[in-house]
């Protein structure tokens, strides 16, 4: 084998090994999830907020020309709030501030993402796709409150 032929088998190999470990860095050290499509559940029509467990939640998210709904949902801190993100028309997007969230609001589609609420404060999420006049209002937050007796209270729940 040439030399040449060596090195960039070397070279390969070592972008190989670089690449899985920046995978592997951000699916356990950084904690980062990827999106999946659910297949096993029908779309919902309506948005709902409900406690599985202690400190987790389940979020059906409904995206329409041009609002979220719910479009403020309140949750204690250390919540882990396990979202499916459905829409009513066309596609939107969705996108959490400083939280490894970024899906799509798929027509007939639900996509889900796991994210957990440490910090109090407020998220804002927004509408990521182009998808009309009002594309720019198309918004809503999370507020993340420190007081952990407080019930969630859904924008529309
Ligand atoms: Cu919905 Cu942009």
């Amino acid at each position: 084998m040439d030399k040449s032929e060596k090195l960039a088998l070397s070279l390969s190999g070592l972008l190989l090994i670089v690449f899985f470990g920046a995978i592997m860095y951000a699916a356990v050290a950084e904690d980062v999830d990827v999106p999946t499509c659910i297949t096993d559940m029908d779309p919902f029509t309506t948005d709902t907020l409900f406690q599985t467990s202690e400190d987790v939640y389940e979020l059906h998210m409904v995206a329409r020309m041009w609002a979220f709904q719910p479009s403020t949902i309140r949750l204690p801190a250390g919540s882990t709030v396990d979202l499916y993100v459905t829409s009513q028309d066309i596609i939107h997007g969705f996108k959490v501030e400083r939280k490894n969230v970024n899906l799509m609001a798929v027509p007939g589609a639900i996509n889900y993402i796991r994210v957990k609420f440490d910090e109090p404060g407020e998220y804002f999420f927004a509408c990521h796709e182009f998808c009309g006049a009002a594309h720019h209002t198309m918004a809503g937050r999370f507020i993340i409150e420190e007081n952990d007796d407080n019930e969630p209270i859904g924008g529309k729940l």
